[in-house]
């Protein structure tokens, strides 16, 4: 059994996406804004930061291949589900659990912003600095971590853990 620390409680979490929320409501008044969220990862960060936005906009889903069991990224990214959504002429903000080298999340902006969105912006709910290897601008934040291995909040590790309430580092 792994050992879990608890390295951001619930409350902190739920005040943070408030804010979060708040900020973007504020950016995209009277624009389309599309909230594209990365599953499996982001699926409840999406749902906390959708209910803190209060505009009017619209909710689609895409999955990229991911770290299957592993704790580091392959490099390789494929999309395994495109978005419903025509995103044309919209103002897309990628809502994604967490950015670790950066590759996935600068690989999505590329792909949406060549796909004629009008705008594409990136919402992290971590940023992870150690390993970033992608040049990318996290343009919402929900806090920064320096490394380690994370989970809880919908961040998994073998599917595993995205269930818990806290964001928590897990050791071997
Ligand atoms: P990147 O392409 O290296 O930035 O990888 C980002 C993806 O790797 C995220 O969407 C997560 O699914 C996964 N990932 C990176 N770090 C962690 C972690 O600490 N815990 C759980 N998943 C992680
Ligand atoms: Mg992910």
């Amino acid at each position: 059994m792994a050992d879990k620390k608890i390295l951001i409680n619930a409350r902190t979490i739920e005040r943070r996406v408030m804010e979060i929320g708040r900020e973007i409501g504020r950016d995209y008044a009277g624009r389309q804004l599309v909230l594209l969220g990365i599953l499996n990862g982001a699926f409840i960060f999406m749902a906390d930061l959708a209910r803190a936005i209060d505009i009017e906009l619209e909710i689609d889903f895409i999955r990229v291949a991911s770290y299957g069991n592993a704790t580091s990224s392959s490099g390789t990214i494929r999309m395994s589900k495109e978005p419903e959504l025509d995103l044309a002429g919209k103002d897309v903000v990628l809502v994604e659990d967490i950015v670790d080298t950066g590759t996935t999340i600068a690989w999505l902006r590329d792909y949406f912003a060549s796909h004629d969105a009008a705008s594409v912006r990136i919402c992290a709910l971590i940023d992870k600095k150690e390993r970033r290897q992608s040049e990318v601008e996290v343009h919402y934040r929900g806090f920064t971590v320096e490394g380690g291995f994370l989970v809880g909040y919908g961040l998994d590790y073998a599917e595993k853990y995205r269930n818990l309430p806290d964001i928590c580092t897990l050791s071997p």
